[in-house]
């Protein structure tokens, strides 16, 4: 009994700090939701006190006894008008906050398009020219409202990060909107919150807060070719991508892979994680993901290159780790 208390405790515990916390909002919509979450249980606190009160109460008095007065009393303040003032009180104060996640945004505008199982993420300038095309990590200005447009193409999925905001689902065939306002720099894990197959769980990405001047400097960067291989390892990896035939699923602008399959990989050493937010970017870690990917997210399109010899395999992690 002890342990499951404790157990419970810490499981309660674990949620209320870190990168992927509603309890430790870094957004201006996630702190609305932890407000409206605060109020909530207070008022709720209130409601169950005060019955589990008028319970203690009537167990310890002859109810037979009671005054006829008293006892209707009880019944309409306890039993009706504190409840409805109560809930009352909480409908008006939360109705006003359901459209705003729906507020326009101050300029930056992304589109995320949810795959099984990772994210095509595109930023739009706002001319309506040629989009920056990346994967598997959002950026974000801090200090600006920033609006993003969600679809997906095979099942529903849910777009959420935690400590900037609600989360909203992504409908095939349906655009969904929603913006984002984070109020500090940080790195954030976002989550698929709805189930959307075998990997549902490994369908992760990291969100970054940065500060105007940094963001527009990494669009910018984001925004150009990738660099050619800087070393004879990374130019041996990059033979190795163009003779296994990778281009036909993924991107990597400025050279022969046009695949749109698969994630862009432009700027893939530039992110943070790897396979949607489930392994870290280094060299191992991608050795790993190109050789057993199916083992390491079940049902995913990407086979697993598990005959490839090893120095294959570690020129290849090389080359895509150099593509920042
Ligand atoms: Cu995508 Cu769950």
């Amino acid at each position: 009994m002890r342990n499951a208390t404790l157990l419970v405790g810490l499981l309660l515990l674990a949620g209320c700090a870190g990168r992927q916390s509603v309890l430790d909002p870094a957004g201006e919509d996630a702190r609305d939701l932890f407000d409206l979450f605060r109020v909530m249980v207070i008022a709720a606190l209130l409601l169950w006190g005060a019955v589990a009160l008028l319970f203690i109460y009537v167990t310890r008095i002859n109810v037979s006894a009671m005054p006829r007065k008293l006892a209707e009393t009880l019944i309409v303040g306890g039993g009706i008008v504190f409840p409805v003032l109560l809930l009352g009180a909480l409908l008006a104060y939360s109705l006003p906050m359901m459209g705003a996640q729906r507020q326009e945004g101050d300029g930056l505008v992304v589109r995320i398009t949810a795959e099984q199982w990772w994210w095509r993420v595109e930023y739009l300038p706002a001319d309506g020219g040629t989009p920056v095309i990346a994967a598997n990590e959002l950026r974000l200005p801090v200090g600006a409202r920033s609006e993003l447009i969600l679809n997906a193409h095979n099942v529903i999925h849910s777009f959420w990060v935690p400590a900037l905001g609600g989360k909203t689902d992504m409908i095939p065939g349906r655009e969904t909107r929603m913006s984002l306002k984070p109020e500090r720099t940080g790195v954030f894990r976002g989550q698929c919150a709805e189930f959307c197959g075998a990997s549902h769980a490994l369908m992760a990405f990291e969100t970054v807060a940065m500060a105007p001047q940094d963001f527009d400097a990494w669009l910018a960067e984001e925004a150009r070719d990738a660099a050619a291989p800087g070393d004879p390892l990374a130019q041996a990896g990059a033979e190795v991508f163009a003779r296994e035939g990778c281009g036909a699923c993924h991107a990597i602008r400025g050279t022969e892979a046009i695949g749109r399959v698969g994630p862009d990989l432009t700027h893939v050493g530039a992110r943070k994680s790897l396979g949607a937010g489930i392994l870290p970017m280094e060299r191992g870690a991608l050795m790993r993901w190109i050789g057993h990917a199916e083992g390491l997210k079940p049902e995913v399109k990407m086979p697993s290159f598990d005959y490839l010899e090893e120095d294959d395999l570690r020129a290849l992690a090389a080359y895509l780790e150099g593509l920042t």
